[in-house]
């Protein structure tokens, strides 16, 4: 990622280009804080270039102004209209065009914020899209292209801006494209290089040494401690099925929060087998842990005044003959029996025998992270994720930080009806029902396995933790989402007395 650094003081030498965001109707750097004469002259540079400020209006001149090469000014459009979706294409534009041009040092200056984002916020959400904006995965490039890789993006202050405070949400920006780079990465990795076994002793490399503890519990130990749901999708893969633990304790919690994120590391859907279409994508089926694992580097990073679970259930879903088979009655963690009626429906099974599993920890919160349905990702696409929870107060806390952080969700509902659906002739229930009703239905399956009286909040990220091809900014690949709304999860409870 290229260093994102403040604007203060004129460098050694000229930046190799000034990226400079302009609006329909304000053709005025005026909000920047740049010298004095630069600005008379980079005003006057973009008046004569003849800017409009439409969106899409790309015009590069020479600069005027010693501090830069040159200018390149990128429209915005109306200022009303700027969102976080057109945010993020601009900013992936910038920096693919700085890359192109061997602009390695460049500044960027974005005097507008994104009118659909809180705007106590606006100004750090934009500088952690900016830190996102060159993501790549070259992992398996074996000649990387260096040669396009910007190194500085140095940030034009804005009026008000003090160096604490720029400095302070450049911290922030810096440390949200780490956490979102390593759940982009892990989503990334195909299924030969991620599976429960590498997953599970790269989380344990991960926390070592920090206050989060790691327990990896095996098949023989899922077996020990009743977590059948977690140990029968694991059977058919020769990379044996792990549940792990991130296990974090402040000395006087302020609250018991437990995250649960599916961690299919490849779903081919079992002996219910998907078609060929699209089954590589299911490489992506392990974002949820992905998101979680890097919330729990936060928390280790941070160590809030809180007490936070992590547990990822890791498991490969695989046909073969020693799968799970339609028809099999398992009993989960809080012995509830479930009829398989569909293997391809796994993630319900582990993700529920985990949450089960999750009573030990006696959680005040537990927020399950899933890419659970094919339905979810016809109903709400990928620009929300859906959001079902048993507590109303939960539920408007998470759409509001969806909105703050740009991980959007939106509720859907948990009837009891929709647990009529998956009742079973021969167990408690089924884990698949017909086609119509099946989203609420998947989440009224998980609802029967919230431990005590927790507050729980299950977010379908199906349609949204990966992108086919580059879509509203977003690279082709995993998202990352989830990462930034759990982030502020935290936040919020480290703060609340
Ligand atoms: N991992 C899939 C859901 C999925 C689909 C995730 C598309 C991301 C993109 C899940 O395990 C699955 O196969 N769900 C089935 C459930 C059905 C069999 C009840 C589905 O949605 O078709
Ligand atoms: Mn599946
Ligand atoms: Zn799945």
């Amino acid at each position: 990622m290229a260093d994102l650094l403040p604007f203060w003081s004129a460098p050694d030498e000229p930046l190799d280009c000034l990226y400079l965001a302009t609006a329909e109707g304000c053709a005025s750097v005026g909000d920047l804080v740049l010298p004095d004469d630069s600005v008379r002259a980079i005003n006057h540079a973009v008046e004569e270039l003849g800017v409009r400020g439409c969106e899409g209006e790309v015009l590069v001149t020479a600069s005027p102004s010693p501090l830069f090469r040159r200018i390149a000014c990128f429209g915005i459009g109306k200022v009303a209209d700027f969102s976080l979706y057109s945010l993020r294409r601009l900013l992936r534009r910038v920096l693919e065009q700085a890359g192109r041009n061997r602009e390695y040092q460049i500044a960027v200056a974005l005097p507008f914020a994104p009118a659909d984002v809180d705007p106590a916020q606006a100004r750090a959400v934009t500088l952690g899209e900016l830190a996102l904006a060159d993501y790549r995965f070259d992992r398996f490039r074996s000649h990387p292209d260096e040669a396009t890789k910007v190194d500085g993006v140095s940030i034009v202050p804005l009026r008000g801006e003090s160096e604490a405070s720029l400095g302070a949400m450049l911290d922030r920006a810096r440390r949200l494209d780490n956490l979102v780079r390593l759940a982009r990465d892990l989503g990334n990795r195909p299924g030969n290089d991620l599976n429960p076994t590498t997953f599970a002793h790269e989380l344990a490399a991960m926390f070592e040494r920090t206050a989060v503890r790691v327990a990896v519990m095996g098949a023989k130990e899922l077996e020990k401690e009743g977590l059948r749901g977690i140990a029968a999708v694991g059977q058919g893969s020769v990379h044996e099925p792990r549940l792990v633990r991130l296990e974090y304790r402040a000395k006087k919690p302020r609250a018991s929060l437990v995250l649960v994120g599916k961690g299919v590391t490849f779903d081919a859907g079992g002996i219910s087998l998907k078609p060929v279409a699209d089954m590589a994508l299911m490489k992506h089926d392990m974002a949820g842990a992905a998101a979680v694992a890097a919330a729990m580097r936060a928390v280790a990073e941070d160590e809030p005044p809180l007490k936070v679970v992590g547990l990822l259930p890791l498991v490969e879903n695989l046909p073969s003959g020693s799968a799970l088979r339609p028809g099999d009655i398992l009993a989960l963690c809080n012995g509830t029996t479930v009829e398989v009626e569909d293997t391809d429906a796994e993630g319900r099974i582990i993700v529920a025998d985990a949450m089960a599993f999750a009573a030990r920890y006696h959680p005040d919160v537990l927020v399950d992270l899933a890419t659970l349905t094919g339905a979810c990702k016809v109903a709400l696409g990928v620009e929300l994720a859906g959001l079902f929870a048993n507590d109303d107060g939960l539920a408007a806390q998470l759409a509001g930080l969806g909105m703050r952080t740009g991980d959007r969700v939106w509720r859907l509902p948990l009837l009891p009806q929709y647990r009529d659906l998956l009742k079973s002739e021969w167990a408690d229930i089924k884990n698949s029902c017909g086609r119509w009703g099946s989203l609420p239905a998947s989440a009224a399956f998980l609802s029967r396995f919230v431990p005590g009286s927790a507050r729980w909040a299950h977010l379908d990220i199906a349609g949204v933790a990966y992108v086919v091809k580059g879509h509203n900014g977003l690279p082709a690949g995993a998202t990352g989402f989830g990462v930034r709304l759990l982030l502020g999860l935290l936040e919020d409870m480290a703060a609340r007395q």
